[in-house]
């Protein structure tokens, strides 16, 4: 009888801590055996010679059938989202169950929990706050208690903008309750006036974004909600870092000891500004928030992933198709860019275009690649080391890579139900040619292996990332309304 249900024989294992020559042994769905010709027979075995076998990729940034704002659709499904994913070799996702202004949360996250049921690969859930009201904070303990450990705040847009008062309530109900605080962090109010003055201006077409959103309105908004975070003493983590300030606002506080995290997603290191202003409306299809900047930035960029101040790299996947009116045209070609929905697609190309431009032209290395993209975001999120690594014991979530092989992207390969790639025509370098979620071949060769449905929700924490640091900026901790010193 067979030793194991799998082995990955002589393939290049790689972790964020190490890059060795490994077989892998897979029973019951997880790692039990790591070693060099690992003795015994598996009842499977992939000949991984010449591959990379690195973790699957865990991306904690993902928008999948959200429910419709303002007449636009999240194009994906569970299953087709996930299915993407897979293709691209991630193996989990975080994904946001979100709180209409004036809904329940706990309404709304059941149902989200009932869509999730056709995922493919294993997920969880952040939990988006729009309406802090006290009947809304009182729905999130026994929320976190069953393993939504993270919330997430908006300081911008319409639908879900929380004042200060409103992200400093947040914030307390994290600490007092051990959940994460995930933030997109962009001025509102500078934007609406800035949005304003464009467009009484005559300045509407999509190019104008990255004007209505230069880097300061992130700057300050990433420097505010670190003081917020500072006061209560309560950990967070900045979402899609655009570029050089934002990053340095993150890196003056992890210099001083607080725990603030930051993410990036790859359309800040491949776009610029300028990608935005394309023939007609064609622009529409790169808008997102924070606006892409500049080449400078993105250098600065990869040097903060290099270095960690720029732990994860999510993607951010917001699936608005483009030739539709349910997605960016949804008030019609050539709308101002103020009313086109905001975001890019990226589940599928996420990792490749990462190791790509990353590993493959020597921007950072092979293990920072797997720490950014898996390792880091399962231990922020609370899934470490159970996803985010191969070592014995994990979940046998893999992802094996042909680090050769050349790929030009095109949109019909990418299995998401988005009309459009921000990366049409590019060529990559490195591609994943299977990809196994608990030892199950899920894609093989870019084709889906598994049926939806097969994916499991993760309930997460309490973990080591969320505990605060009992560091308050004065004898008084606001949260517990105690004394603490002096
Ligand atoms: O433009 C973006 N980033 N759209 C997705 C929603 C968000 O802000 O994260
Ligand atoms: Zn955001
Ligand atoms: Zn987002």
């Amino acid at each position: 009888m067979a030793e194991y249900d799998l082995v990955i024989r002589g393939g290049t294992v790689a972790t964020a801590a190490d890059v060795v020559r490994s077989d892998v042994g897979v029973a019951g769905g997880r790692v039990v055996a790591l070693g060099e010709r690992l003795a015994g027979g598996g009842s499977r075995e992939i000949d991984a010679t010449g591959r990379l076998v690195l973790p699957g990729g865990v991306d904690s940034h993902c928008h999948i059938e959200q429910p419709p704002v303002g007449g636009v659709d999240n194009a994906d499904t569970f299953a087709s989202a996930t299915a993407s994913a897979a293709a691209g070799g991630t193996t989990t996702v975080i994904c946001f169950s979100s709180q209409t202004k004036g809904g329940a949360v706990t309404e709304e996250l059941r149902d989200y929990h009932r869509k999730a049921k056709r995922s493919l690969i294993d997920y969880g859930f952040h939990l988006i706050i729009t309406d802090p009201s006290d009947a809304v904070l009182a729905e999130l303990p026994p929320l976190i208690e069953e393993g939504h450990r993270s919330l997430k705040i908006f300081m911008t847009y319409d639908s879900s903008v929380l004042n200060d008062a409103e992200v400093l309530r947040v914030l307390a109900v994290a600490r007092k309750h051990g959940a994460f605080v995930t933030v997109h962090a962009e001025n509102h109010e500078a934007i609406r006036f800035l949005t304003e003055a464009l467009v009484a201006a005559g300045l509407t077409a999509p190019k104008y974004h990255a004007w209505a959103k230069p880097m300061p309105v992130e700057r300050e908004a990433v420097h505010r909600v670190i003081a917020f975070a500072e006061l209560l003493d309560v950990p967070i983590q900045i979402f899609h870092v655009s570029g050089a300030e934002a990053a340095e606002e993150i890196h003056r506080a992890q210099r001083r000891g607080l725990k603030v995290f930051g993410e990036t997603c790859p359309q800040y290191l491949v776009l610029t500004a300028d990608d935005l202003d394309r023939p007609g409306f064609e622009g529409a299809k790169f808008l997102c928030s924070p606006a892409p900047r500049t080449a400078a930035d993105q250098e600065a960029l990869w040097g903060y992933i290099r270095t960690g101040v720029l732990g994860v790299v999510s993607s951010d996947h917001a699936p608005y198709r483009y030739d539709d009116p349910r997605g960016k045209k949804v008030r019609g070609e050539g709308a101002p860019f103020s009313v086109v929905p905001n975001g890019v697609p990226g589940l599928a190309t996420r990792l490749p275009v990462l190791f790509s431009e990353g590993v493959g032209k020597g921007r950072i290395d092979l293990s920072t690649f797997v720490a950014a993209t898996a390792t880091n975001p399962a231990k922020l999120f609370g899934l470490h080391p159970r996803k985010g690594t191969i070592a014995v014991g994990a979940d046998a979530d893999i992802a094996i890579w042909d680090p050769e092989k050349r790929v030009t992207i095109t949109n019909a390969m990418l299995h998401h139900r988005v009309d459009y790639t921000i990366y049409e025509g590019m060529e990559v370098r490195g591609w994943p040619v299977a990809t196994l979620s608990r030892g199950e071949v899920v894609v093989e060769d870019g084709a889906i292996r598994a049926e939806p449905g097969r994916g499991r929700f993760l309930p997460r924490g309490p973990y080591e990332y969320i505990r605060p640091l009992n560091r308050f900026v004065t004898p008084f901790n606001p949260v517990d309304r105690t004394v603490v010193d002096g």
